[in-house]
């Protein structure tokens, strides 16, 4: 017999504090207007002082627990995607393992940054058909407001992103049932990694980091905006019709896409390109910003709680970041 997996549940949580473009601007030089043009984004979610990213985690976790109906002795795999862990080592799924008061089960951190969801579902589906897990628990979390630069200097990135959490729980499926995670696709190419990243603290040169080093701004986000612009619009599509072919459906089989909320613009563009039309492409990046590992599981999950996304429905999945790296999943929910 195959075995196969499916998502038993999601789940979201989002710090409650809300950032809006006018806060923003009375800390930098930019504006609501110019925000909501490029991007989209009308508020954001920040932490508060005493929330770190593991916590997030911990509380979307527990929402898709309670969801699919499991203890937490049921998981026997932890997979948690963040590119803004608690600590730089070790990372936040053995925290989480911890917090939550799991069996001493595997625990992986991902790092391939705003598409960190899709390789760590495509990664709890290959452990569950492969045999070594049966119940995986995905975490995507991201608290980007303590890294970001909420200054002039900081702004091109400042404004973008957001943070929050979101959760998965995938299982080993029935064959019979309605649904099913059905392909993959993963692919990146490091030779732009310099265009979109924090490169300190970072062994790649001496100093690890330095004074010097954090006040010219090295460990906030680097961004080449146009670039990642550039690159985004032609790989999500790539990516789409991958999982598509590969499980040997087309566009008009897709019930919705869930992509990646980097920027509204990306989203409508990609869009257009597949010809797909706004109610079957999931937006919530006006309310969330940017939030990387975390924005795929949080747009879906909210879609789910929303009605939009139903037990069967044929949902794709995809993502564009740092690295540059790319992917999609494609599943019937
Ligand atoms: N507020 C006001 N002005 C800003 C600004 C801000 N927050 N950030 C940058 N600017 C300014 C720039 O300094 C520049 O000024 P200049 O013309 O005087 O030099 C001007 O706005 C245009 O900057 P540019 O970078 O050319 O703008 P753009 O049209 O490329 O838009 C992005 C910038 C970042 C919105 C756009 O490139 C983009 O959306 N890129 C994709 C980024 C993304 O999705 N990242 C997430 C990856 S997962």
């Amino acid at each position: 017999m195959n075995r196969i997996a499916r998502i038993a549940s999601l789940g979201h949580y989002l710090p409650s504090r809300v950032v809006t473009n006018d806060d923003l601007a009375a800390l930098m030089n930019t504006s609501d207007e110019w925000i909501r043009e490029r991007t989209g984004i009308q508020e954001r979610r920040f932490v508060d002082d005493d929330m770190g990213c593991t916590d997030l985690g911990v509380e979307a976790a527990r929402q898709a627990l309670a969801k699919a109906e499991w203890d937490v002795t049921d998981v026997d795999f932890i997979v948690f995607a963040t590119l803004s862990p608690d600590l730089y080592f070790p990372g936040n799924a053995v925290l989480l393992q911890d917090r939550l008061g799991m069996r001493e089960v595997g625990a992986l951190d991902i790092r391939t940054q705003c598409t960190g969801f899709v390789y760590g579902l495509a990664t709890a589906d290959a452990y569950i058909r492969m045999g070594l897990a049966d119940r995986v628990l995905v975490v995507g979390a991201e608290v980007h407001s303590r890294g970001l630069r909420l200054t002039d200097e900081g702004r091109d990135t400042a404004v973008i992103f957001g943070d929050g959490a979101g959760a998965a729980c995938v299982e080993v499926a029935d064959e019979e049932g309605p649904s099913r995670i059905l392909s993959h696709s993963l692919h990146g190419e490091g030779k732009h990694a310099g265009e979109l990243c924090i490169v300190k603290p970072g062994s790649a040169d001496s100093p690890y980091v330095s004074a010097e080093q954090i006040e010219a701004g090295l460990m906030a986000p680097h961004m080449n905006g146009r670039e990642v612009f550039r690159h985004a619009v032609t790989r999500f599509p790539e990516a789409i019709m991958e999982v598509l072919e590969a499980a040997g459906l087309g566009l008009d089989d897709l019930k919705v896409l869930v992509p990646h909320q980097a920027n509204l613009r990306i989203t409508e563009m990609v869009g257009k390109r597949l010809g797909l039309g706004p109610e079957r492409v999931i937006s919530n990046i006006e309310r969330r910003g940017n939030t990387t590992a975390a924005s795929i599981p949080i747009a879906f999950s909210e879609a789910v709680d929303e009605g939009r996304i139903e037990r069967g429905d044929l949902v794709c999945l995809a993502a564009f970041g740092a690295g540059f790296t790319w992917g999609a999943n494609l599943l019937r929910y």
